[in-house]
């Protein structure tokens, strides 16, 4: 007997948000593969082919507002070749080197393009590129960083409430903190003051859904005759969107060594996971058993959304909120209105792991190669990456080491020891404590689908992670 697919619950109340949801179950119900764990295979090599034309091609005139994210077009597929498992031949490794550098600023960080203005988003994207491409030595490219600078760029941003500018005369922007944690954290750029007010500021970006937003109402107002301090706590700015969470919950992640390491106080801040929770689990699309995840409330399944929103669910692990290896060691020592709720019986079963790999290789994959948002629309590198990204997300149980994580933080609270000695090694070790236990990987089909695990925080291979920052922390922090 034939199944029948489920499509999402609707009361008769007709509006738009309702009939671009019908019209899509309608779209996706085409997609369904004809038995649940027989999915599309993964089309590897029109994939590749279709990111290379991608990128040799550039992006078309009529993207001119996207000149200023070469680096994110480089790293998109340097990234998507990785969790492939493609590495690029010396040649082209050298050509990709250079042209990242070309966009260093000579002021410190990276601009959108050669001669732009330095700004968080295309740095991030630019080092990570070149944790993927890069070596150490003369052209090389990770000696040619001017570190120095670049810490001088980011101190120059910084706002008093822990929020960054995400360029000079610019706005806030939670994204922004999410790139300048990752390139701090890879290249041994941390300091106490870089870090200062930063869990605040991520706190105050939560919303009533539990999501995050992009941004919060800053401390102070900038008043001609002199900044005004403004009611506390601070109103998040906007709505709660999977991309602004997953940067904030990363960011999260990245300040646990610096939290521990701080005096226990009751003004500590700390997030809501029972609203996250609950908000990351509703943006699972459960219509006709291909479990993408959308980005908000009412709004549509998307593929980009299976890194960004179910990316969060290992790092949600990390933090003792949901079930995984090591979870009763591995609690995030809490606030008063975390300790309230019990953990213990929530587990991975919360999102569909198979239904999302379901998504991404019935409908995110395009035939012409590429992967996309979702049918009928065309693909692009973005989401060829953030879909893949995914898909190694569902298929990786990628968690944070508890034995490490114990030793690291073990003896540390002190806060008179919270030196920079003591950060610097407790971020490193935090950051290279992910790990996957062998033979615990759940491929949907053929092991042709399998992606290689990706570092659930910077969204690369742990090879490159440790790669990059074994060269970076026997280096000095600059300051
Ligand atoms: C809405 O697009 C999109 C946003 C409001 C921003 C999304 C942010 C990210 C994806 C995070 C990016 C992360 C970094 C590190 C730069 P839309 O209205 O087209 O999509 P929607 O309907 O799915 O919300
Ligand atoms: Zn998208």
């Amino acid at each position: 007997m034939m199944r029948q697919p489920r499509r999402s619950p609707h009361d008769s109340y007709e509006t738009e948000t309702t009939d671009h949801q019908t019209e899509t179950e309608t779209i996706l119900l085409k997609h369904l593969p004809l038995s649940p764990d027989s999915p599309s295979p993964l089309q590897r090599d029109s994939h590749l082919q279709f990111l290379i034309r991608n990128l040799i091609q550039g992006f078309p005139s009529r993207y001119i507002s996207q000149d200023a994210s070469q680096p994110w077009l480089l790293y998109w597929t340097l990234q998507s070749f990785s969790v492939m498992g493609v590495a690029l031949d010396p040649n082209n490794k050298q050509k990709a080197i250079d042209t990242i550098m070309a966009w260093q600023h000579p002021d410190g960080g990276f601009g959108g393009g050669p001669g732009q203005a330095a700004h968080l988003l295309p740095t991030y994207a630019a080092v990570c590129a070149l944790a993927i491409v890069g070596r150490p030595g003369p052209g090389g490219g990770w000696d040619q960083i001017d570190r120095e600078k670049m810490y001088k760029f980011f101190m120059s941003i910084k706002q008093s409430d822990g929020a960054f500018l995400v360029a000079h005369h610019a706005e806030v922007d939670v994204r922004g903190t999410y790139c300048l944690l990752v390139t701090v954290h890879l290249l041994n750029m941390l300091t106490p003051e870089l870090l200062e007010g930063i869990p605040g500021f991520i706190m105050s970006c939560q919303t009533y859904e539990g999501g995050f937003s992009s941004a919060s109402q800053p401390y102070f107002s900038a008043e001609p005759e002199g900044p005004i301090l403004l009611d506390s706590p601070r109103p998040p700015l906007g709505e709660a969107h999977g991309g602004y969470t997953f940067c904030s919950l990363a960011s999260w992640v990245m300040l646990q060594p610096y939290l521990a390491l701080q005096k226990p106080s009751l003004q500590r801040p700390s997030l809501n996971f029972k609203t996250l929770l609950r908000w990351l689990v509703q943006m699972q699309g459960s219509e006709i058993e291909l479990g993408g995840f959308k980005g908000r409330t009412n709004k549509l399944v998307d593929g980009c959304y299976s890194w960004w929103v179910g990316g969060c669910f290992a790092l949600l692990s990390s933090l003792g909120i949901v079930g995984a290896h090591g979870r009763d060691d591995n609690r995030e020592s809490s606030t008063a209105h975390e300790e309230d709720e019990s953990w213990d019986d929530i587990d991975d079963s919360l999102w569909d792991r198979a239904a999302l790999q379901r998504y991404i290789l019935c409908a995110g994959q395009h035939p012409a190669g590429g992967l996309r948002d979702k049918p009928p629309k065309a693909a692009d590198s973005y989401h060829t990456l953030y879909c893949l990204a995914g898909l190694s997300a569902a298929q990786h149980n990628v968690f944070l080491s508890s034995t490490r994580l114990d030793a690291i933080v073990h003896g540390w609270r002190t806060p008179a020891e919270c030196k920079h000695e003591q950060l610097r090694q407790a971020c490193f070790s935090h950051s290279l404590s992910w790990t996957e236990e062998e033979g615990t990987s759940r491929v949907l089909g053929a092991q042709n689908n399998r992606m290689n695990a990706t570092h659930p925080v910077f969204n690369l291979t742990m090879t490159h992670t440790e790669a990059m920052m074994a060269h970076f922390y026997k280096q000095t922090i600059p300051s």
